[in-house]
């Protein structure tokens, strides 16, 4: 008889070393975050984000896939570099926060190519929010004025303060200006930054919230074209990350700011679908950022340039936070094991494997 693989086991109930896949919950992502420390984490997901973008062209893309109702989208985001293959679910539903539901929640995966076997599952609520605030500050790093300390933070809902503590940490801000069409939301962000060491300000327009910044970011959910910034609310100089216009017919800024700004965008074919250019012609010349990375295309030109990220999300960033988060567990207790891949000992005799289980 031939013996068993080392990693296999006889014992029906017991799963194998191989059924077992690193799973990390929402607990162990928190108790994650407070070891590392929250600028700490940004940061290190920034540093993937950069190395990750720096070799563009060695990754398979794709636009992500929608499945759109009247209320919201449900997305997968697939991508590999070819040792890897990574995905992420994640959904919109701007309603959701009505029924005291997270309009975003997502989890993720990353599989080893070589096998196809699942090396990491992860819930992804969190790590989105903490993924996007830090491409918004790798993006703003590169594109903003120089000398940038002040930003604006209109829509203040479950990404805000991520994106507020991600530009501290990686360009510098010092003073946040809040602004939200809800003040219980403002004032929730105010009381979740105090104490970060960014001086806060609460604003009552979103015109009162851009006055003085030097980077204007809008994060707000709304399933429609809305207006959150006008044309003659932008001055020159600034930068702008635009988060929240990720969807079609989901956009927040006016078209004639556009055509005054200097466009960069994660992947044309996704954003020209998704993002603020969704209002544009579709041959609208916009800058793809991994080109800006590796010197092949310019960022800010000048001071006076208006400079837009026109953010909607790519796979690339989730497979860079799925990649942060499986280096960073290693060896710890971050994790739990999950029997997620049935492992017969036969791997032909999978129906075997069921009919020998017996309760
Ligand atoms: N680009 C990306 O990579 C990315 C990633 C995650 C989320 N998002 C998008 O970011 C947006 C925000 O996500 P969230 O989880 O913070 O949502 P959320 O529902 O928790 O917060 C959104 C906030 O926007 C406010 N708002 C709506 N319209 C506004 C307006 N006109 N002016 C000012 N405030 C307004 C709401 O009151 C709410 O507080 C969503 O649209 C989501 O799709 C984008």
């Amino acid at each position: 008889m031939n013996a068993l693989p080392e990693h296999k086991t006889s014992a029906h109930l017991t799963p194998s070393k191989a059924a077992m896949v690193p799973f990390v919950s929402v607990e162990n992502m928190m108790r994650l975050v407070h070891h590392i420390g929250m600028q700490d984490t940004l940061k290190g997901i920034a540093a993937y984000i950069e190395d990750d973008f720096k070799r563009w062209e060695s990754f398979d893309k794709t636009p992500r896939l929608g499945s759109h109702t009247e209320d919201g989208v449900m997305e997968l985001m697939p991508t590999s570099d070819g040792l890897d293959y990574g995905f992420k679910y994640v959904n919109c539903h701007p309603k959701n926060i009505k029924s005291g539901l997270q309009t975003v929640v997502g989890f993720g995966l990353l599989a080893n190519v070589d096998t196809g076997y699942p090396v990491l599952l992860t819930e992804m609520t969190l790590l989105t929010a903490l993924r996007t605030a830090a491409t918004s500050a790798v993006m703003a790093k590169m594109l903003a004025p120089k000398g940038a300390r002040v930003m604006a933070m209109i829509g203040n809902g479950a990404q805000s303060e991520f994106q507020a503590v991600a530009l501290q940490a990686i360009v510098g801000i010092e003073e946040v200006r809040l602004f939200d069409i809800d003040p219980a939301a403002t004032e929730k962000a105010a009381r979740n930054l105090a104490g970060t060491g960014l001086k806060v300000t609460c604003c009552t327009s979103a015109q009162d919230a851009i006055q003085g910044a030097h980077i204007i970011t809008t994060c707000t959910a709304d399933k429609q074209n809305a207006t959150v910034l006008s044309d003659n609310m932008v001055g020159a100089g600034v930068h702008i990350n635009a988060i929240g216009g990720d969807c079609p017919g989901k956009t927040e800024l006016a078209e004639a700011i556009l055509h005054r700004a200097n466009i960069f965008v994660e992947y044309p074919p996704q954003t020209r679908i998704e993002g603020e250019i969704q209002q544009l012609a579709e041959d609208h010349p916009v800058t793809e950022l991994w080109q800006v990375m590796t010197g092949q295309a310019q960022g800010r030109t000048s001071q006076d340039q208006i400079t837009l990220f026109d953010s909607v999300g790519f796979a690339i960033e989730d497979f860079s936070a799925l990649r942060f988060i499986r280096d960073q567990i290693v060896g710890s207790d971050f994790f739990e094991a999950l029997d997620l891949l049935a492992d017969p000992d036969d791997p032909r005799d999978l129906f075997g494997m069921v009919k020998r289980c017996h309760p």
